[in-house]
């Protein structure tokens, strides 16, 4: 969607996949989905460095709505979790530098059961508008999936109408993906600034792996619709939860950067182990993932659990691309495997070679010819993340 938003992919905190529709705020006030979660994540998100580095997004998710409209129609939150109200939230974040996220739904009710916004798109845009929303996440529960090519359309027409410029997060994809439906990418491109193309994420290393195959199995259809403001959304980041291991964490936000996703983390911040942090501060990384170019990678090899992911990147010389290259180890041996290739076998065949760094550990491996043969040792269900900048000059100068 060319609203001017989203020109790299979103940065921020979500709370869905580590919150879920936590609403017993009598007896787990510190977990259940209420003001003070959100206003407590903030605090962190500014104190801690992760808004500096890019994640300026706090995302309410479902089950924060009352279960009725008010008197005059219009959506209110739940009295008792959210006492100070919307507005008043959203003034909080936008007084501490970030940006303020809210969850709905195009149907009846939302996925958890809350009302949707079907019958009343007009309104609930403008009462979003007036909240000082930045950004919304449409769902698609409890609506008929034939519909959307119409709904979504229509509801970005509404928020367009308002004229406060929102960030406009769809679900329309992956719903009629299931009902059998072949997506209208480009009716899709042109109303949401991403969008969900496949299952919500749970808590383990084997829900990350399905997305990881579902977006390599679908590239030739998936990666071609990614660019700056219209994004492929394979969802929330896990990293710090109960599933995945440190490697397996590293994989996730290596992945992440390769596919151009936003980066939403839905983890507890409060008390998160450092070395989960580093992963998501790591500065190389996100440099990776808000590339400027906006262009999705895409996987390039596929033997043996060993697969090799390229990404191209700035700077971009004579033609040649920077890229960001991901080996990634499916493996469960339990002893790194060596990878093993040129440049070349890659497509990187920019003659005066590329300056390699290895984004998680920092090793540089100085300039390396399109030929010479270049070699790493990969963790099991680890990844390996290095750059390869095109090396700026007269051709032959630089040697490895
Ligand atoms: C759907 C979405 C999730 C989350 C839940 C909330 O399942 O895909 O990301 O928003 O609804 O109920």
């Amino acid at each position: 969607l060319e609203n001017g938003m989203a020109r790299t992919p979103p940065m921020g905190w979500l709370s869905w996949q580590r919150f879920r529709c936590n609403t017993d705020c009598v007896n787990d006030p510190h977990h259940c989905i209420s003001e003070s979660l959100f206003m407590q994540m903030a605090d962190i998100i500014v104190n801690e460095g992760y808004r500096d580095l890019g994640y300026q997004l706090v995302s309410v998710d479902d089950c924060w709505l009352s279960r009725e409209r008010d008197t005059r129609g219009r959506l209110q939150a739940d009295p008792h979790r959210f006492p100070s109200g919307i507005p008043a939230l959203s003034d909080y974040m936008h007084k501490r530098g970030l940006s303020f996220g809210i969850y709905e739904d195009y149907g009846n009710y939302t996925c958890a059961g809350y009302p949707g916004i079907l019958g009343h798109l007009e309104i609930d845009a403008f009462t979003f508008a007036e909240w000082g929303v930045d950004y919304v996440k449409l769902d698609g529960c409890y609506s008929h999936p034939t519909d959307m090519d119409r709904g979504y359309p229509l509801f970005g027409y509404y928020l367009n109408q308002t004229q406060r410029p929102m960030v406009y997060s769809c679900s329309w994809p992956v719903y009629q993906t299931y009902s059998g439906l072949t997506p209208n990418y480009t009716s899709i491109i042109n109303t949401c600034n991403l969008w969900r193309n496949f299952d919500d994420i749970q808590d383990s290393w084997e829900s990350v792996q399905r997305i990881i195959d579902y977006y390599g199995d679908n590239q030739q259809v998936i990666v071609p619709n990614a660019g700056p403001g219209h994004w492929n959304d394979p969802d929330m980041l896990i990293i710090g939860n109960f599933g995945l291991s440190y490697e397996q964490s590293k994989s996730q936000m290596a992945m992440w950067a390769i596919f151009a996703a936003p980066l939403l983390m839905s983890v507890d911040l409060r008390t998160i182990r450092p070395e989960f942090k580093a992963i998501l501060q790591n500065k190389g990384v996100i440099a990776v993932n808000q590339d400027p170019l906006g262009i999705q990678g895409k996987r390039i090899y596929k033997d043996k659990g060993i697969e090799i992911w390229a990404r191209p990147i700035t700077p971009v010389f004579q033609g040649h691309y920077s890229y960001a290259i991901a080996f990634l180890n499916r493996r469960t041996d339990g002893t790194p495997s060596e990878v093993s290739v040129t440049l070349r076998e890659l497509g990187l065949a920019y003659p005066n070679g590329y300056g390699i760094t290895d984004l998680f550990d920092g090793v540089h491996y100085g300039t390396v010819l399109p030929d010479k043969r270049f070699k790493v040792d990969v963790n099991p269900s680890g990844v390996v993340l290095v750059r390869c900048q095109v090396i700026k000059g007269s051709a032959g100068a630089a040697r490895f």
